[in-house]
């Protein structure tokens, strides 16, 4: 590959900035309907976990605008939408397992008259025993999946035979996703019982195999597509298949088009979050806090089903150890099952949880030896005195954690700062700050080696336009634009030639999810190949049009050159149609080297590492509890940046969300397992004001990607959330200055006003 780099590297805007601005991007409900288009809502078990022992619709079916109501019974197919194990229905049957699962849904002419309608369908239900908490499930050991265990070196041995030893434990809490855009999904039949189904997803190819086996279907049958998502998170990962499935079901049953749109309440309710945890370690050390053995019990709610659980729990249990070398460690991953909405994606996928356990064995051992944490950090750093290969027996190869790590702390004046805020904590009685940083070090490919695959079919017209499709769905990261430069670098044309289009499953096939920050890993390499294949088809055309070797054509700034030979891409395209040569082309790409034993939790899961290095200051109101970070400083690895622009914006993007995550944003369940906090009013996300007042962030430059990624750059998508752990530690800071360390090892996750207000007493 070249080094000559015109297009790709650019700071380009997002190929839909303009529209999002100025509220002129479509998204699904901003669609046209189709004639005939009805309106779905959901009817939800208002039960934890119940028989379902009758059904009466006939209040629902009679009211204004309503055409038609659907159960489990209506479905043709298969109710069935697990995307790992079997067992779990669009429309539950016979048995509710959470508060807000769908049971049913009206069909009406208008979504107002579908909701008020589905108010008045009656239920009778039977109350079964409910499982609702982590502690719960393990007491009865219930499990969407089984525990998982890994074993390196000698645990036992090292934990008996610790110089120190400390026991600790965490809870961390869950999330919401808050996309702006709630779940929606809208089916439409074709002739010949073919399907198609918009979905705001980020997995078209599971919507399509899903619609197609509730509907009874071949997966030929059915069409997937999305534009764009108003955000998905990883929300959009597996949910939206069962949005889409019920909208199908319904389409189905009426024969018309049918669109299934939650509201935010609903959204909440009844889709997914983040998963809360627990977590409990031994850990063994030296006297410079160098780790020695590490047991550590990582246990995830799970909710009623197993939906992604055991690859989330697995990320977690591959993070814990983050950037440092533990020569032995135990860590066992338990998914609890539990008669709450099912756990699902979201950026990081259980790596923050993992990370942010072992940030907090880091903190606690250095509160723990008086020690600054960032040594404790240098004594335990992978390296090749102390050892460089992860508990899973992946080498590290690519190790730089460090290196940003000293680089922020000379950057961001650390040391200095420090004094000024032991300064300003002496003299001041109701405000206390902290500062703290913290390392990330992210595996990138999805854990499950299957799944590293992408598609694309790229399509040349005779005026020089191009279409580019791929498998990778947009939902605000820019993959569209980062895919769009990178077909226009290989044909040398400015990105305005490139048209990127709607994502579907018929024009590339058995797709992953736009997940694992994989995307343009995965589709930019695909769109390459497709575009290389078409390239080396013209410049055999030009070549023969010249009688010049092929090789000596030049593909640049829109022309096609050699020597003194010059034509238009748009004329050279025209050239290849008139001499019958094909302009389109389906490209490939599967990630190498990686390989993976999900049973022993061994192998080379990763094809590379992804860095980051944040430094957070925070002040904390000890009469409120509220917290401020006053200045954040980052340096986050993107490799050679496809587009530094839309890196700069992930990184702050994803930073400020992990910083919600660990702060505000709070879910609370009663005692019969409703969700409280469902809606803007209870649940708070952090607005523009939350972001750090002053925020310096940084791509690390001159530091292309070791493997041979697309460009040679790097996922970006999840790792900055990560960045987050440093406010949270600097919050426990803040407190400890207060109240001592032990208070400040108390605080558990999220650090809200009334944990911090407790923690300082
Ligand atoms: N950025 C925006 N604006 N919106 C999103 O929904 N999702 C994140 C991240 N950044 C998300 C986002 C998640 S969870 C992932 S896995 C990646 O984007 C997915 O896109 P990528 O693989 O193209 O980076
Ligand atoms: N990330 C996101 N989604 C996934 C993964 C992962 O690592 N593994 C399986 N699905
Ligand atoms: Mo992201 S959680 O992998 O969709």
């Amino acid at each position: 590959m070249s080094d000559r780099r015109d297009i790709v590297g650019k700071p380009l805007a997002h190929d839909s900035a303009r529209q999002h601005v100025t509220g002129a991007a479509t998204y699904l409900d901003d669609m046209p309907e189709p004639g005939g288009c009805l309106h779905a809502a959901l009817v939800k078990s208002p039960h934890a976990h119940a028989r379902i022992v009758g059904i009466d619709a006939s209040a629902a079916l009679a009211a204004e605008g309503v055409v038609a109501f659907v159960t489990a019974e209506d479905i043709p197919g298969d109710n069935e939408v697990g995307p790992i194990f079997h067992g779990e229905p669009a429309l539950a049957g016979e048995v509710a397992d959470y508060v807000g699962c769908p049971v049913g849904a009206v069909i009406a002419t208008s979504h107002d008259a579908a909701k008020r309608a589905a108010d008045l369908v009656k239920i009778e239900w039977r109350d079964l025993p409910a499982i609702l908490s982590i502690k719960a499930a393990i007491a009865a050991e219930n499990w969407t999946s089984p525990p998982q265990r890994l074993v390196y070196g000698d645990p036992d041995d090292a934990l008996a035979n610790a110089q120190h030893i400390l026991h600790g434990g965490l809870d961390i809490g869950g999330q919401d996703h808050f996309y702006l855009e709630t779940n929606i999904a809208m089916a439409t039949p074709l002739d010949g019982d073919q399907w198609h189904v918009w979905s705001s997803t980020q997995h078209p190819t599971e919507v399509q195999k899903h619609v197609a086996l509730v509907l009874g279907v071949p997966q030929a049958a059915v069409t997937a597509e999305v534009r764009r998502m108003g955000g998905g998170f990883g929300g959009k990962e597996s949910q939206p298949t069962i949005i889409a499935c019920i909208a199908a079901i319904c389409a189905r049953k009426t024969r018309r088009p049918v669109k299934l749109r939650l509201d935010r309440d609903d959204d909440m309710i009844v889709t997914g979050k983040r998963h809360d945890f627990r977590a409990d370690w031994d850990v063994g050390f030296d006297e410079h806090g160098a780790m020695t053995g590490l047991r550590v019990r990582l246990a995830a709610r799970g909710g009623n089903v197993a939906d992604l659980t055991s690859s989330v729990v697995t990320r977690a249990i591959c993070h814990v150890t983050n950037c440092y070398y533990v020569p032995n460690v135990e860590a066992t991953g338990i998914c609890c099952k539990t008669n709450t909405v099912s756990n699902t994606a979201f950026r990081g996928f259980g790596g923050p949880q993992g990370m942010l356990v072992g940030e907090a064995i880091i903190d606690q051992i250095a509160r723990h030896l008086a020690l600054d944490r960032d040594d404790v950090r240098r004594a335990n750093y992978y390296s090749p005195s102390r050892g460089l290969t992860t508990p899973y027996e992946q080498p590290v190869s690519d190790m730089i954690a460090y290196e940003l790590m000293d680089k922020l702390n000379a950057d961001a004046d650390i040391a200095a700062r420090r004094a000024q805020i032991a300064t300003f904590n002496a003299s001041h009685d109701t405000r206390k700050r902290g500062l703290a940083t913290a390392p990330v070090m992210f595996g990138i490919s999805f854990n499950m080696p299957s799944l590293n695959q992408g598609g694309a079919l790229v399509h040349v017209y005779t005026d020089g336009s191009i279409q580019a499709n791929h498998g990778g769905t947009e939902m605000g990261q820019g993959l569209y634009t980062k895919v769009a430069q990178v077909v226009a670098e290989t044909f040398g044309v400015p990105a305005s030639f490139v048209t990127p289009t709607s994502t579907r499953t018929d024009k590339v096939p058995n797709t992953s999810a736009t997940a694992a920050s994989s995307g343009s890993d995965l589709n930019g390499a695909a769109a390459r190949n497709a575009a290389l294949a078409i390239r080396a088809r013209m410049a055999h055309v030009a070549a023969n049009e010249w009688n010049v070797p092929e090789e000596a054509i030049d593909f640049r700034d829109g022309k096609i050159t050699s020597g003194n030979y010059v034509i238009s891409f748009g004329e050279l395209a025209t050239l290849c149609w008139l001499k019958r040569v094909s302009l389109s082309a389906a490209g490939f790409y599967s990630t190498p080297k990686i390989h993976w034993d999900q049973k022993r939790l061994k192998g080379h899961p990763f094809y590379y590492f992804a860095y980051g290095a944040a430094a957070s200051e925070v002040e904390i109101d000890l009469l409120s509890g509220e917290t401020r970070c006053l200045r954040t400083d980052i340096i986050n690895d993107c490799g050679d940046s496809l587009n530094p622009a839309l890196d700069m914006g992930q990184i702050e993007g994803g930073f400020v969300q992990g910083m919600g995550w660990l702060t505000m944003e709070e879910l609370w369940w009663d005692t019969a397992g409703r969700l409280r906090t469902h809606a803007p009013s209870t649940y708070k996300i952090p607005g523009s004001r939350d972001a750090p007042a002053d925020f310096r962030v940084h791509i690390l430059e001159n530091a292309p990607n070791r493997e041979d990624t697309i460009f040679r750059s790097k996922a970006v998508g999840e790792p900055p959330l990560m960045l987050a752990i440093s406010v949270w530690l600097a919050i426990r800071d803040a407190i400890a200055a207060v109240s001592g360390d032990d208070r400040a090892l108390a605080l558990h996750a999220p650090a809200t006003p009334e944990r911090v207000l407790m923690s300082v007493g």
